[in-house]
């Protein structure tokens, strides 16, 4: 099986990329604006090397474990032979753009919103074993489709709600954990995912703050 794994930090435009900025092919089909320069400002990163390790290949099923707005996969599926196209993403956002963007492939695509840790649950639906994927792609992170619009709450540049989830049907958002949790949990997540050596000070600031206003 062959496998790519692409690093995050590359998903933000100008930075590293792989790939030269595409114009959106979509404008003229769907006249939403808002979809053409959302779908504009995403570039798949490290195209040129993702075509390299699969340009030409054959494979039966095929595995997009982070597939987004589809930028690779309709790459993938132009430039490979593949019998079925697994793409999993947890955002429906993403999942809605690839969905229209990939629809000239039919059933060939399958979409499924999930998390990829889900793997071997996504597969059984389709009665699809493990050992019969053949290919794997993870471009794993966040997008900058995410991180550009407001009121999925990722951005520092914008104002937003703070939800934060990349599935939002599932879970807590930010508000909710940051309104709602002890010192102590807050700490541990801080602490955990922020590597921060303050985090129990902080965890107090932000119960004390919420004392008086909801944040
Ligand atoms: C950099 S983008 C992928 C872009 C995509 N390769 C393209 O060409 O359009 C990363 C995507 O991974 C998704 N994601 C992040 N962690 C995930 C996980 N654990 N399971 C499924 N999707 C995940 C995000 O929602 C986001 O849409």
């Amino acid at each position: 099986m062959r496998m790519a794994v692409l690093g995050w930090i590359q998903s933000i435009p100008g930075l590293r990329t792989g790939a030269k900025k595409r114009s959106c092919s979509h404008c003229s089909q769907h006249g939403t604006r808002l979809k053409c320069s959302i779908e504009r400002l995403h570039v798949p990163v490290l195209l040129g090397e993702v075509l390299e390790l699969y340009e030409g290949r054959r494979f039966e099923v095929f595995v997009d474990g982070t597939i987004g707005a589809g930028g690779h996969a309709s790459t993938l599926l132009s430039s490979c032979d593949i019998d079925l196209y697994i793409g999993i993403d947890q955002d429906e956002t993403a999942l809605a753009i690839a969905s229209e963007r990939l629809s000239k492939y039919g059933a060939k695509v399958k979409l499924v919103q999930s998390n990829f840790r889900d793997l071997e649950r996504v597969l059984s639906q389709f009665e699809i074993a493990q050992g019969e994927v053949d290919g794997i792609l993870l471009d794993v992170g966040i997008s900058s489709m995410q991180i550009d619009t407001a009121d999925r709450g990722f951005s520092f540049m914008a104002d937003g709600p703070l939800d934060m989830r990349m599935n939002r049907t599932n879970g807590l958002s930010v508000a909710e954990v940051v309104n709602s949790f002890g010192v102590e949990e807050l700490a541990r997540i801080f602490q955990e995912y922020g590597e921060d050596s303050q985090s129990r000070r902080m965890a107090k600031s932000v119960v004390a703050f919420r004392e008086t206003k909801q944040i």
